[in-house]
């Protein structure tokens, strides 16, 4: 600075002997360097505070989430939002003396035993029309093999590496004990390339259900890393001639189901009853329906509605990880054909997604996407739940969805919020077995849709913006709250472990839309961080 205005005071002093242009021209060099300064010093604090905010928003090097804390870990203990026991973050692998993750575990044998070897190589797969991508796949096929079991079983399921990074096998949706749960950096390390690892768990209920990758889920499931599971019932209460499951995927920017950009086609005689099984494996929102014929929501989430009744070209929302059991009778007349579109689009994209039964299409029958959306509140027919708003809860939580920009993992941008706060400083719910928990879930900001996923556990939905559900009871373990709506749900802490609660739009998970829900005093030597190399979503 002295420097400079010494030249400046040089400049004055030969001044008068120039001309008036000349003073002009310096008027405007010491303004532009005035600017330049400016700009500099802008830029050093700007910088100065993204470098801080990429500094400290950075994950530790070991995050352990179990809950065994010794008194090391206890003095700087600082409780969270949520009254946890241990901060999220600072225990150490080593701390605790509680119960090992690893004995949270499946029987070792069953009546019925189904194995499987699903094998994570890579591809190049072609989706039809031209368009082809590589892709990480299991057994070489995106969707992966549908694994089917019957409800009861033992299923053994071996994961084999074949791709050059890690990778793991979460069962979305299926209560499955803590160990297989396959979230890399709490109940395992990611399996490393050339390694094995083995998932075992009781298919304690029927219905619809998927896995993916939870080491650096919505990179590997984005590009293809997973597949679907069907559990068949013991106790059949209805007759599918037709079971179709089909896995909604983008590839190259363009929605595909089972990998086909095209329509897929399904075969189905009049008179025969169709089950259409439908996830979302993707991030975005979706709006679909059936023409050709009314139809019933069967299930969601896997999980039976109770009398259902018949819908007519009502737009159906499906987001992130969520499923649709779809069922009809095939008419006599022309094909039945489900319709996509993405949320947001005026109309439904003209090349239906699937056709059931015989004959063309006619396009210029779509349907309005703008008629009343299906409502899970109320639809079907009522009957007595074990949980109903009327229920004693143990403890109610209040969880709001919210969007920023800022910091998360050491990257400026966008952030997800979960009470203010990111993955993994959110607030952590400490659950004990046989509670029965309640959740409020509110979206305020115009932040998006948060289809929140919670694992290890299926919840029934008491509320929608305040209102209780009035018709079929409703179990979930995706529930998705679109802005300005509000959700309550409950479910019983009957599964001891470590477990994620996050939105599942994968994209706001790996910016911090994560939290835990866990059980006192249950150990694990897993960590996730740079230490190593987990890093589940
Ligand atoms: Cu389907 Cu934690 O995810
Ligand atoms: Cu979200």
């Amino acid at each position: 600075m002295k420097k400079q205005r010494e030249t400046e005071q040089q400049e004055s002093v030969i001044a008068p002997q120039e001309g008036k242009p000349v003073a002009k021209k310096r008027a405007r060099k010491k303004m532009v360097r005035r600017i330049l300064l400016g700009a500099l010093c802008f830029l050093l604090v700007a910088g100065g505070g993204i470098g801080w905010g990429m500094w400290s928003s950075r994950y530790p090097d070991r995050i352990n989430m179990g809950t065994a804390c010794n008194m090391g870990d206890m003095k700087d203990m600082n409780m969270s939002d949520m009254g946890s026991m241990c901060q999220t973050g600072n225990r150490s692998a080593s701390s605790g003396s509680g119960t090992p993750i690893d004995t949270l575990q499946a029987p070792q044998t069953a009546a019925h035993i189904d194995t499987f070897t699903l094998t994570a190589q890579p591809a190049h797969l072609s989706f039809g029309s031209g368009n082809a991508s590589d892709a990480w796949t299991f057994n070489g096929t995106s969707p992966g093999p549908t694994l089917h079991v019957r409800q009861g079983d033992l299923v053994i399921v071996h994961l084999v590496n074949h791709l050059s990074f890690g990778v793991t096998i979460h069962w979305h949706g299926i209560t499955v004990p803590n160990i297989a749960d396959g979230v890399a950096g709490v109940t395992q390390d990611a399996v490393k390339p050339g390694q094995t690892y083995t998932y075992r768990f009781l298919a304690k209920d029927a219905g619809t259900y998927w896995y993916h990758s939870h080491q650096e889920s919505f990179e590997q499931t984005g590009h293809g890393l997973y597949g679907m599971v069907i559990v068949d019932p013991v106790m059949l209460t209805v007759h599918d001639d037709v079971d179709t499951a089909l896995a909604l995927h983008i590839w190259n920017s363009i929605p595909t189901l089972n990998g086909a950009m095209g329509a897929v086609h399904v075969s189905a005689q009049p008179g025969q009853w169709v089950r259409l099984r439908l996830v979302n494996t993707d991030n975005y929102p979706y709006h679909l329906t059936l023409v050709g014929t009314p139809f019933l929501v069967a299930a969601l989430d896997g999980h039976d509605l109770n009398g259902p009744t018949p819908l007519t070209a009502v737009p159906l929302s499906i987001d992130g990880g969520q499923r649709y059991d779809l069922r009809f009778r095939m008419p006599e007349s022309g094909p039945v054909a489900l319709l996509i579109a993405k949320d947001g689009d005026q109309e439904y994209a003209k090349t239906p997604a699937v056709l059931v039964g015989q004959g063309q299409f006619v396009s210029s029958a779509l349907p309005s996407l703008s008629q009343n959306e299906f409502n899970l509140a109320t639809y079907g027919q009522p009957r007595t739940d074990p949980i109903t708003l009327q229920s004693h809860f143990d403890a109610t939580y209040s969880i709001s969805l919210g969007f920023t920009i800022g910091f998360s993992n050491g990257r400026p941008g966008p952030v997800f919020t979960l009470n203010g706060k990111t993955f993994p400083d959110s607030p952590e719910i400490v659950v004990k077995p046989g509670q029965l928990i309640r959740l409020h879930f509110e979206n305020n900001a115009d932040s998006g849709i948060h289809p929140m996923h919670l694992h290890g556990h299926t919840f029934t939905v008491l509320t929608k913006n305040g209102r209780a559900l009035t018709d079929s009871p409703v179990h979930l373990d995706t529930i998705s709250i679109r802005p300005h709506e509000s959700y309550d749900v409950a479910f019983y802490a009957d599964n001891p472990g470590l477990w994620m609660l996050h939105c599942h739009n994968l994209y706001h998970a790996n910016h911090g839309m994560d939290m835990m829900i866990v059980y006192p005093n249950i150990s694990t030597p897993y960590t996730i961080g740079n230490a190593s190399g987990n890093f589940p979503d």
